[in-house]
């Protein structure tokens, strides 16, 4: 890409070497603003392991870090990642975005969202998208000027000092899209099965029974976002599952026919809490069923575990929540079917994901409940 060279600062795309200083450039803007992560959160939560990760971002160009440098200091950064299945690869999230306070104001957001653009249109990607507090004047200011326009509003998005905050969905298309090529499904009733289900939770083991599931969904279930090339393969679900399991945040249970070897899982329901403690109080949802195992309640009691963990769950310390505002949210993916039905409301529309050759469609990316 183009280096940016704007009166007394240069922009370009971030090095695993630079990470050092980058770290502490990110630290630093943490704590001059209330926007980004709570101070002190990002060296210990996202530091660790940066460079590797960075240096995996560039060389398979899943996203970039770039960095503003005024005499050799680094003075603003943006982060963005291309969506994770081949369907939404061509929309760019930005993570976050930040400049040193006594550089706000002289043209260096605009010149890292210019070179974002950049980077983007030469990845052959068709969207840019990012949430931003309600409240953020000058985040609003540079990101309407830059072309994003307001597609959605996230409420109690954030919980700031112990205030809810709204956040704003934002996006730019880059290129137009053709019409969605969304075939109507017949989907039939279900109701193949009538072999007993016990519900238990994940273990690291069940790698395999894992992948066989979600193949066999996404081959049923054509308007998923994902299909079946997109699932790990097994040893990198073992690992990715090994890991998961022992998140605190995370949640999963399944629906399971048959046993021993012939163990099989037909329904699954996950729940991840946000990273960011000033998100935590989200946790985002999929409740899924192979078809055969439809119309039996499966899917209304994956989903009421879901929802049991929501409702039991209190924001994580140092969260002080004003008075009458305890509200753990859950937002829940693809829950085809059941979220209106159970007290959700849609989170937002129109998110881009191409379908084939580049076609858009139109989906919901989230359901929402507040607990
Ligand atoms: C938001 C942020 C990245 C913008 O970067 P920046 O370098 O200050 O932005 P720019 O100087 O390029 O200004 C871009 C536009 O913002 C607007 N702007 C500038 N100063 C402003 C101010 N004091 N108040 C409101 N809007 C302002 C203007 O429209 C400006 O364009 P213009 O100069 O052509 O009129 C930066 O201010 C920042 O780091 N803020 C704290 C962290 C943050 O909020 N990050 C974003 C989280 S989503």
């Amino acid at each position: 890409m183009r280096k940016v060279k704007q009166n007394d600062f240069t922009v370009r795309r971030a090095a695993p070497a630079d990470v050092p200083t980058l770290d502490q450039a990110i630290a630093r803007i943490d704590e001059e603003t209330e926007f980004l992560a709570k101070p002190g959160e990002y060296l210990r939560r996202w530091a660790p392991g940066f460079a590797e990760r960075l240096k995996e971002l560039n060389a398979k160009g899943t996203g970039a870090y770039l960095i503003a440098v005024a005499g050799g200091e680094i003075i603003g950064f943006l982060g963005a990642y291309a969506g994770p299945v081949a369907r939404t690869r061509g929309v760019i999230y930005i993570a976050h975005v930040g400049v040193r306070e006594r550089w706000r104001g002289r043209g260096v957001g605009a010149a890292l969202f210019a070179a974002i653009e950049d980077w983007t249109r030469a990845q052959g990607a068709w969207r840019l998208d990012l949430r931003v507090d309600t409240k953020n004047g000058r985040g609003l200011a540079l990101y309407k000027k830059r072309g994003l326009a307001v597609e959605g509003r996230i409420v109690d998005g954030a919980c700031r000092e112990g205030v809810w905050c709204d956040h704003f969905l934002m996006a730019k298309a880059l290129r137009p899209l053709g019409e969605p090529a969304w075939e109507p499904l017949e989907l039939g009733s279900g109701e193949g099965a009538r072999e007993a289900v016990t519900f238990r939770r994940l273990r690291a083991e069940d790698a395999a029974l894992l992948r066989a599931f979600q193949r066999t969904l996404l081959g049923e279930t054509p308007f998923l976002l994902a299909q079946p090339q997109d699932v790990a393969d097994e040893a990198a679900m073992a690992k990715a599952l090994a890991e998961g399991v022992k998140e605190p945040g995370r949640f999963d249970l399944v629906a399971v026919a048959g046993h021993g070897d012939g163990e099989r899982i037909v329904g699954h329901a996950n729940a991840e809490r946000e990273a960011g403690i000033r998100m935590q109080h989200n946790a985002y949802a999929s409740t899924h069923v192979l078809r055969d195992h439809w119309r039996r309640g499966i899917g209304r009691r994956l989903a009421a575990e879901v929802e049991n963990l929501g409702a039991g769950a209190t924001p994580a310390p140092p969260h002080r929540p004003p008075p009458g505002a305890q509200h753990p949210r859950a937002a829940l993916r693809d829950g085809m079917g059941l979220p209106a039905g159970a007290g959700f409301a849609a989170l937002r529309g129109d998110r881009g994901a191409g379908r084939g050759s580049g076609k858009v469609g139109e989906i919901f990316v989230g359901w929402a409940k507040r607990f």
